[in-house]
């Protein structure tokens, strides 16, 4: 098969037995609903949930690559400056489909690509010690176009560039990806005069990988950005109408469902049997955790539902984590992203015959060694009774990783159907912009300092 798929296997109760596993019953009374929910989710495509239509934007795409190609060669770094939605799909494509060491050697006529998706100090201050903004193209990008970080970062690396530069030439060093019409940075777009993309309606942070928000940045290094809308496209096509059984979005948001509200696990661990493949656990932590995580529920009622993601790496975190998943609480579900087949053989060669010890490993591929601890996890986990699932990738590709994004993007937005809470607003995050803005003294927001610093503890306890 030339696409991702589930396996579904050992989330059964077959396999991990009845008070860990969902049966195949249960998922039977689930199907109707399942339906519902997915008819819900794509009733509002045309609507409100335009996420849905971004693999399909020709026009965008064209407009991205003839951009991309316009400046190819002529910076030796790109820098995203974005937080959340508008950074973790940059970082997860470039560690999936770039070559793991491509920032210490970018292939020739590409740059290096950093994501500097946090306002400490440290990072960005070290970034300016080691490299030039004048040899950076920066690629800002925020849906709002006023969120505190990444204003910050772009006002520092600006007055950077301006000072090297010159007024007039920096424009050509920043790239910009906003609303079509409204925020402040949408406002300096127009008043620069600097290249720009648009971060279209009923698209938010999280739901954007697949928009100018994750494609400009990829393309720039080289990613074949029509390989991953292809994959992307495919996958939704497969999920728009087909049932449970035959539907890895909706099978996947229905187990997460069935996982925590029936088996009460409330953390859902990713579990990347890929280095390629980590990041991608860390943009589905945003999606999964924004999404679902909510006070209320659509009928107003407080909830306090959602998931806890949690990420881990194959084979490194077997070292790590391992332990407490295989004999810990039983309140964690396992999703294994595996590969069938890696780009590399890296045969191991014999050096001492005489020592059973090291000499079992001579003569395999690091591969089957990589296969065997996944298998080994997957069967020391199913023996300790802990429903897991594998998502597998045929190979680590455009395609696969686009099929992988749709996949994930529906199958959240049809766990906010199952879970009766809207998966596409994100109150908690916005009040911690607010609290930001009232520290930092933002006109507007006094109020709220004051709420603030009143409802500070007046003694503090400090060991
Ligand atoms: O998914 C989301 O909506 C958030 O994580 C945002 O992406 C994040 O807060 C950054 O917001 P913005 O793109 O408006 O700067």
């Amino acid at each position: 098969m030339d696409r991702i798929t589930l396996d579904i296997t050992n989330a059964l109760d077959s396999a991990v037995g009845p008070e860990q596993g969902v049966s195949l019953e249960e998922l039977s009374d689930l199907r109707e609903t399942a339906s519902k929910a997915l008819a819900a989710v794509q009733a509002r495509r045309s609507l409100d949930l335009c996420w849905m239509d971004l693999p399909y934007q020709q026009e965008v795409h064209d407009a991205v690559l003839e951009y991309t190609a316009s400046v190819e060669g002529r910076f030796k770094n790109v820098v995203v400056l974005g937080i959340g939605g508008s950074a973790l799909g940059n970082t997860a494509l470039h560690a999936a489909l770039s070559s793991p060491f491509h920032d210490l050697a970018p292939p020739p006529g590409h740059p290096r690509l950093f994501v500097l998706d946090n306002v400490d100090p440290d990072l960005v201050g070290e970034w300016l010690d080691h490299f030039d903004p004048s040899e950076t193209l920066f690629n800002v990008i925020s849906k709002s176009g006023g969120t505190a970080e990444t204003m910050s970062q772009f006002l520092l690396f600006r007055g950077r560039l301006v000072e090297a530069l010159g007024e007039e030439a920096h424009r050509e060093h920043i790239v910009v990806t906003t609303d079509e019409t409204k925020g402040i940075l949408r406002e300096i777009v127009e008043r620069e005069g600097y290249q720009s993309f648009v971060v279209p309606d009923g698209v938010g942070g999280r739901f954007s990988v697949l928009s100018p928000v994750g494609l400009v940045s990829s393309a720039l290094v080289g990613i074949d950005i029509k390989g991953v809308l292809a994959g992307a496209a495919a996958m939704d096509e497969l999920c728009k109408e087909a049932p449970l059984d035959e539907n890895p979005a909706l099978m996947y948001a229905c187990l997460q469902w069935l996982m925590q509200e029936k088996m009460s696990k409330n953390i859902s661990v990713t579990f990347s049997y890929s280095h390629r493949l980590r990041a991608l656990a860390d943009w589905y932590a945003q999606l999964l955790a924004e999404s679902i995580g909510k006070r209320k529920g659509v009928d107003g009622n407080i909830v306090h539902k959602g998931p806890t993601p949690v990420r881990a790496v194959g084979v490194t975190d077997q070292h790590s984590q391992v332990q407490l998943y295989v004999e810990g609480p039983f309140d964690k579900w396992f999703t294994l992203l595996s590969v069938t087949q890696a780009d590399h053989a890296v045969p191991l060669p014999s050096a001492y015959p005489d020592l059973e010890g090291v000499e079992y490993l001579a003569g395999s591929d690091l591969g089957d060694l990589f296969t065997a601890e996944r298998e080994g996890t997957r069967v020391a986990l199913t023996e300790a009774r802990r429903p897991n699932v594998s998502i597998i990738f045929p190979r680590v590709d455009a395609r696969s990783v686009g099929q992988y994004l749709a996949m994930m993007e529906i199958s959240v937005a049809v766990m906010g159907e199952l879970y009766g809470v809207d998966a596409f607003d994100q109150p908690g995050v916005e009040a911690g912009k607010v609290a930001a803005y009232a520290l930092m003294g933002r006109a507007g927001y006094e109020a709220r300092r004051a709420e603030i610093e009143a409802s500070a503890p007046t003694e503090r306890k400090i060991i």
